[in-house]
């Protein structure tokens, strides 16, 4: 494994050992348990989410950072159901193994377990996700145990947890200190316990999100929590360069965001010196 970020602009991803033909719930930990590192991207449209599938990713998650990311909103809250179940059918539609997982938006399941299944139901009913997630830990424990035993299954959130940006004042690394590591690992060992199938560790000292990862069964997914998680998950615009801002904690694997400029002044130019349509592109009679 290298130890830095390469260049994959022509070298293909290598198939984890034990890659399945679809990946599944069950694919989660029997990739821990095979100590196969786990890959999630974000999705939020069919064309994206064909690309990421074909390539390997064995995760798409349509996140709530389609607000933030696609929606020109400022953060994720005022993402809504409808929203998150449009995209998750554009991505369920495009993903032929990959498992899709989808967030509950901020507002939508915080207030009960019933409110949390109501939404869940509606995530895999009407836009075909395999699983949720949900931010929080022991405070949605309860939550997670319902949708569990109704056969919904629950993907965890821990560290920062960007619905409650307000609450925590910011966008800031979380669990750092004794006291706050310590609740961060009560929280992720509650929502195991609940049922959860994995859990994301967002902004915490590598360290901690390491310890975490091996007291649990179930495997950590982790976005700027080091290397010692189950596996990693990046925003996709983040991850190909097409981000005006990036976390520290990202990294651009290529400059897709050069490419379509440059497509799209290639285009410009060609039309405007009515080189294109050229003659392969029109129809005679
Ligand atoms: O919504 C999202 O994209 C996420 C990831 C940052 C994990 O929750």
């Amino acid at each position: 494994m290298p130890a830095t970020p390469r260049d994959t602009a022509s070298a293909p991803a290598a198939p984890a050992a034990s890659t399945p033909k679809r990946y599944r719930v069950p694919s989660l930990r029997a990739s821990k348990e095979a100590g196969e590192a786990i890959t999630m991207l974000t999705a939020y449209d069919a064309v994206t989410a064909r690309i990421f599938d074909e390539a390997g990713v064995d995760t798409l998650l349509v996140g709530d950072s389609i607000g933030n990311n696609m929606l020109g909103y400022a953060s994720t809250l005022p993402v809504t159901v409808d929203q998150l179940v449009v995209a998750t059918r554009a991505v369920a539609s495009a993903a032929r193994r990959a498992l899709v997982v989808t967030d509950l938006p901020f507002g939508t399941y915080e207030a009960s377990p019933a409110q949390a299944h109501a939404t869940s139901v509606r995530m895999l009913k009407e836009g075909g996700a395999n699983a949720v997630k949900l931010e929080g830990g022991r405070r949605i424990a309860e939550h997670v145990r319902l949708l569990t035993g109704a056969g919904i299954p629950v993907v965890g959130h821990l560290g920062l947890t960007p619905q409650a940006e307000n609450a925590i004042g910011g966008m800031k690394v979380q669990g750092r200190g004794e006291a706050a590591a310590e609740r961060l690992l009560a929280d992720a060992l509650a929502l195991e316990e609940a049922g959860a199938v994995a859990i994301v560790l967002e902004m915490i000292p590598a360290p901690l999100a390491e310890r975490v990862s091996t007291s649990l069964a179930i495997p950590t997914i982790g976005i700027g929590a080091g290397v010692g998680c189950d596996g990693q998950v990046l925003v996709w615009t983040d991850m190909a360069g097409m981000a005006d801002w990036a976390p520290r904690f990202a990294h651009a694997f290529g400059q897709v965001g050069e490419a379509l400029a440059a497509a799209s002044r290639d285009y410009v130019a060609a039309v405007r010196e009515r080189s294109f349509p050229g003659p392969e592109h029109t129809f005679a009679e």
